[in-house]
């Protein structure tokens, strides 16, 4: 490499033609995928206080956001259940006239060029608000993975492109393949929310979704923030089970993590702007301390600079309209 006076670096940052010359990477609408949060009823639009902007919806107004964000040339939706009520199993997951599935349904019929996205967990269904069932106080890994098998063949047979299970539990990926593959359904994809961890960054997600915890946190069974080499293993064994992409969640304060899951995995990799992540980035702008949109696709581009092939965002639809 050659230096200064030769080198200038500046050079090449004279112009904004120049610049996007050489720029080494770029964000596109179809790399973004929009989460929605669906629950029974018609018209229904309910602001969640914490997220400016996120509502829960019944499916008719989701299909209206999801037209938004089709027409901006997004290229996924993911659908969480808000459901009616809620037990001590989540029997109300695999409910085949839920909302997520009845959402699915509606989706594949009016906008097919969406790629739809299912999240399978228990937490939105379980009156415990844990992600999975309870035995003793702990949650019952292997009891769990029979009722995520079921959510899983719930959303396939309502069309979903893939099923992205969120519950850590392990062996999920596994039973969640061989279930599909025995139901028919070899087809649907499975992206595995591999190194999701035990985040606060998770807060407003919880109001949106209704899925605090009563009792106890998720430290049992989601990761450790201080471990990078464990997220490693997390996502290998995901792979070997049948993941056919993986996701590191959050994204901003886990970029490390994002960088070595795709230089070493080689997968198609996803990360997860999480609702603590948009909900900071609001209020701050919403003071006037920070601007909004450069500060919304500096932190989108930096997820996918440090090697996200695609980025669940709330930003979704407003960052693919700004593209
Ligand atoms: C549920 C789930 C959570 C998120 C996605 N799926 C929350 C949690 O684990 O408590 C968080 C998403 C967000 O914060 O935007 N398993
Ligand atoms: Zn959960």
């Amino acid at each position: 490499m050659s230096s200064f006076p030769h080198y200038r670096p500046r050079r090449l940052r004279r112009t904004a033609a120049l610049r996007n010359l050489v720029r080494e990477t770029h964000l596109a609408p179809s790399q973004l995928v929009l989460p929605v949060f669906v629950r029974d009823g018609k018209k229904l639009r309910r602001p969640v206080g914490s997220m400016p902007g996120v509502n829960q919806t019944s499916v008719d107004e989701m299909l209206r956001d999801a037209e938004a964000a089709a027409k901006a040339k997004v290229g996924g939706i993911i659908l969480f259940g808000v459901p009616e009520t809620k037990d001590a199993t989540g029997s109300a997951a695999w409910d085949e006239n839920g909302a997520v599935q009845m959402g699915v349904r509606a989706l594949k019929k009016e906008i097919p060029e969406l790629v739809v996205i299912t999240d399978v967990c228990m937490c939105e269904y379980t009156d415990h608000g844990h992600c999975g069932v309870l035995k003793n106080g702990d949650v019952d890994n292997d009891a769990t993975l029979e009722l995520l098998s079921r959510a899983a063949i719930s959303h396939a047979r309502a069309g979903a492109d893939i099923v992205a299970p969120s519950d850590m539990m392990d062996g999920r990926v596994q039973a969640i393949r061989s279930s599909l593959d025995g139901a028919g359904f070899s087809e649907v994809s499975i992206l595995s929310y591999a190194a999701k961890y035990a985040s606060a960054y998770y807060g407003p997600f919880r109001e949106a979704a209704e899925s605090t915890p009563k009792t106890g946190d998720r430290r049992g069974y989601q990761m450790d923030p201080g471990n990078a080499q464990e997220a490693l293993r997390e996502v290998l064994a995901d792979i070997e089970e049948g993941a056919d992409a993986v996701m590191v969640k959050p994204a901003g304060p886990y970029l490390d993590i994002v960088s070595r899951v795709k230089a070493e995995t080689g997968y198609p990799v996803a990360a997860y702007q999480v609702s603590g992540e948009y909900a900071m980035i609001c209020a701050a702008a919403d003071r006037g301390w920070i601007e909004k949109e450069r500060v919304m696709m500096e932190s989108l581009l930096g997820i996918r600079r440090a090697g996200a092939d695609f980025i669940v965002t709330y930003f979704a639809t407003e960052a693919a309209n700004k593209l």
